[in-house]
């Protein structure tokens, strides 16, 4: 165990520690909600079909439950890691024990259809009563078959595909036996240190959102009981993605109106797509752990919200209630996170170890109890375990679905939908046809393991993965070699180190083309993996700027789970591709964008800044009283740096295409929208290039005076368009008020009248496109 992890267990006396448009838009949670004269009053989410009630369930639970003693209960809300596998340190070997006594109700980290059954018999037939467990795991981007890392695929703006991705992620692991996924991870991220960015949808709320919906509907489908769905969960609620200076697990202290306008909607959104379950954060809101934040819990997610679901702890939060401060030991910790609104207890076995004494104490109420158990009782039977327990683990199904060739030509789809061109002078990519001798170059370039990322679930790291190299080679024309020099290092301790330089100078003296492929380490980012420099890390830095001074053309295949301050190379290397963390079939599809047989099309998710100094960094930022236009270029007394511009590297929403596109400028509908109407604006898109193309068109939205101030640009829809060359395209979207919502000065949720700019625009940022205006009238 690590050092840190004996100090927390000396503190908490923790029993184990875990690391663990068309052209209308889409309907948001908002615009689902009744609408008066600038008043929206939310009204509760659609019920999911799973929810509908079911005499039947109603009464099977009744009856089970008359059945079961306050160990029983308590049994049903604790959920155990099993054996192998595990995020963090496994410190409960008994769990077999465990689950024979009726002590445990769910196992997470155990699958393959044999090892869940044999399980699952422990449960059914040697314990008094034979509920059936519920096997989860952290399924986040792919099963067997890895998508690229969850960043990456948010950078497709492709919903159809994100959605593709889960599905198959849900087709595979309920094959092996698997009925629940932690996915998705619906943070909103605006720091590039926290490494935990790479495993959501990036900064924005409206993306982050549409993305959150698309991946529980490629989970759960639309039948929770089909046998080929899993459960999805949204976590970490709420405001993970807020830590402090970009430390994972830090404090977190943001405002309600931040909370409310930024961090909660994608939640907001998941609940309304139907998510089965949810997961609390670890950090605390308002001075208050998410485990025992009642607010959070029960005001929010169950009375506003109308969640119906059930609501899992993250992996020994309750716990960490003691080392935070909020409980005086673990026993209290337990109340706290019931009261609150806690059903199950990941790992930690604090309800395991002291629920039924807090209810013989009086300190819980059986009915708390009774609530949290009937909620997982419901969720076992929607899934159809009490009719048959094993019904995932299916051997035959298991092998006919695995690795299907299907599910990998989708991943290498996905991925290379995913890849954002940054840069790309001269059109240096896609590589020339003159360019006979490839020479791939980095730590990056022929790696397995890096290919997959983080929570890369049962994803092989070691054999499947087709790396750059083996792509390239693999796709390579005629008459073209790829040779390869690993040449650098990422490794923190080797910057400095000019160990494997010669070498892959002289191969690149030797070639045509060089492709640089750095960036990260695979596990650089995911959990407690956060940065202070988002540099090149290692003496990746030294060799890039060595190839750049060969003369040769470089072009610089950026591997990582994170906005990356490549300024630098955004200087002097010719291209720059994203990659991100592709996947299985990343090699090939890496390929397929570099010799051009993909068009790239990705768009970045996320600020790329120009230097860690500038974080944290976002599109949707305020205007301040001293924005930095108001001032004469270099004026003092204006918000800026003395050091460095105020532009990120890279924006919100920008990417690059082999082709080009040109943006009319954006008509209305009419320029006033009333209270009960709707405003529609549209533009026409035109592929200007020689070869056809997607291109991802943003709407964006300032609200330009409110009861409190508004962002500078909010985007509020996207469509993605593919075009032949010459062709054109008008894109409309329709904006209700309800879309213009947001928590006033009164914190009520609504719009407000008054004076609007609008872009339909290639990318976030105020040069992208000429704005409109329209009056929203009461
Ligand atoms: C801790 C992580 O924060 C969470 O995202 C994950 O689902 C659990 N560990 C289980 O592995």
């Amino acid at each position: 165990m690590t050092l840190i992890g004996v100090r927390l267990l000396a503190l908490a006396a923790l029993p184990v520690l875990g690391g663990c448009a068309t052209a209308a838009m889409e309907a948001s949670p908002v615009t689902a909600a009744t609408e008066a004269r600038g008043q929206v009053v939310p009204v509760e989410p659609a019920e999911p079909t799973w929810a509908a009630p079911d005499p039947e369930m109603d009464r099977t639970i009744d009856a089970l439950m008359a059945r079961m003693t306050i160990e029983d209960k308590v049994g049903q809300l604790t959920l155990l890691t099993s054996d192998w596998e595990s995020t963090g340190p496994t410190m409960r070997d008994t769990y077999k024990q465990d689950i024979r006594s009726g002590r445990v109700g769910a196992i997470f980290n155990a699958y393959t259809s044999a090892y869940t059954r044999e399980l699952q018999r422990l449960a059914v037939e040697e314990t008094r009563l034979g509920i059936p467990l519920l096997f989860g795991y952290d399924v986040i981007h792919g099963h067997r078959t890895i998508f690229p890392i969850s960043l990456g695929e948010a950078a497709s703006w492709d919903m159809t595909a994100v959605e593709k991705a889960a599905r198959v992620s849900a087709l595979e692991a309920s094959a092996e036996g698997l009925h629940w996924t932690f996915s998705p991870m619906v943070d909103i991220a605006r720091d590039a240190r926290w490494g935990r960015i790479s495993e959501g949808a990036g900064e924005d709320v409206y993306l982050g959102s549409q993305v959150a919906r698309a991946r529980v509907r490629g989970y759960q489908g639309d039948d929770l009981g089909a046998t080929d769905t899993i459960l999805a969960t949204a976590k970490h609620f709420a405001g993970y993605g807020a830590a402090q200076a970009g430390r994972d697990y830090h404090t977190v202290d943001i405002s309600e109106r931040t909370l409310r306008d930024v961090y909660l909607p994608p939640f907001e959104a998941a609940v309304d797509e139907g998510v089965a379950t949810f997961m609390t954060a670890f950090n605390e809101y308002d001075g208050v752990p998410a485990s025992g934040s009642r607010y959070l819990l029960t005001d929010v997610l169950r009375d506003q919200w109308g969640f119906d679901g059930f609501v899992v702890t993250d992996y020994t939060s309750i716990n960490e209630m003691v080392p935070h401060g909020y409980a005086k030991d673990l026993k209290q910790a337990g109340e706290q996170a019931l009261d609150a609104g806690v059903d199950m207890d990941m790992q930690g076995a604090v309800f395991m170890d002291h629920l039924a004494q807090s209810v013989a104490d009086g300190k819980v109420e059986m009915a708390a109890v009774d609530r949290a158990v009937r909620r997982i009782l419901e969720m076992k039977y929607r899934l159809g375990l009490f009719e048959d327990p094993y019904r995932y683990a299916d051997e035959a199904r298991e092998k006919a679905t695995l690795y299907k060739p299907e599910f990998l030509e989708a991943a290498r789809d996905v991925a290379r939908k995913s890849m954002v061109l940054l840069k790309n002078e001269g059109n240096a990519l896609p590589l020339a046809a003159s360019a006979k001798r490839i020479a791939v170059i980095g730590p990056l370039g022929n790696s397995k393991p890096d290919m997959i990322g983080s929570w890369a679930a049962a994803g092989d790291r070691g054999t499947r993965p087709v790396t750059v190299l083996e792509g390239m080679q693999a796709n390579a024309r005629d008459g073209v070699s790829v040779e390869y020099a690993k040449g650098a290092s990422y490794e923190f301790a080797d910057e400095g180190k000019t160990d494997g330089f010669a070498e892959a100078l002289a191969l690149a003296e030797r070639s045509d083309v060089i492709v640089a492929t750095m960036g990260e380490k695979w596990d650089m980012t995911g959990e407690a993996a956060s940065r202070t420099s988002l540099d090149l890390p290692g003496n990746q830095q030294a060799l890039l700027e060595k190839l750049v001074a060969t003369g040769k053309p470089v072009v610089l295949v950026l591997m990582s789970g994170r906005p990356n301050s490549v300024t630098w190379a955004n200087d002097n290397v010719p291209a720059i591709l994203h990659a991100w963390y592709p996947g299985t079939q990343g090699g090939h599809a890496v390929a397929d964008v570099v010799y051009g047989d993909y068009n790239p099309s990705g768009k970045l998710p996320v600020t790329f800044p120009r230097t860690v100094g500038q974080v944290p960094i976002h599109y949707d930022m305020k205007n301040t009283g001293r924005p930095i236009e108001l001032g004469e270029p270099g004026a003092k007394y204006v918000s800026r740096y003395l050091n460095t511009s105020n532009d990120p590297l890279y924006r919100f929403g920008y990417g690059l295409s082999y082709t080009s596109f040109a943006y009319s400028p954006a008509t209305l509908s009419a320029p006033t929208m009333g209270a009960g109407g709707s405003i529609t604006a549209s533009a026409t898109i035109t592929n200007t290039g020689d070869v056809a193309g997607e291109e991802v068109v943003q709407l964006y939205v300032r609200d330009l005076v409110g009861s409190v101030t508004r962002p500078v640009q909010e985007l509020k829809g996207f469509e993605k368009i593919a075009l032949q060359p010459g062709e054109s395209r008008t894109v409309s979207f329709t904006l209700k008020p309800a879309d213009l919502a947001f928590t006033r000065g009164d914190m009520s949720h609504g719009w407000e009248p008054g004076e609007f700019r609008l872009w339909i625009a290639p990318s976030s940022g105020a040069e992208a496109a000429t704005p409109v205006t329209f009056r929203l009238t009461e």
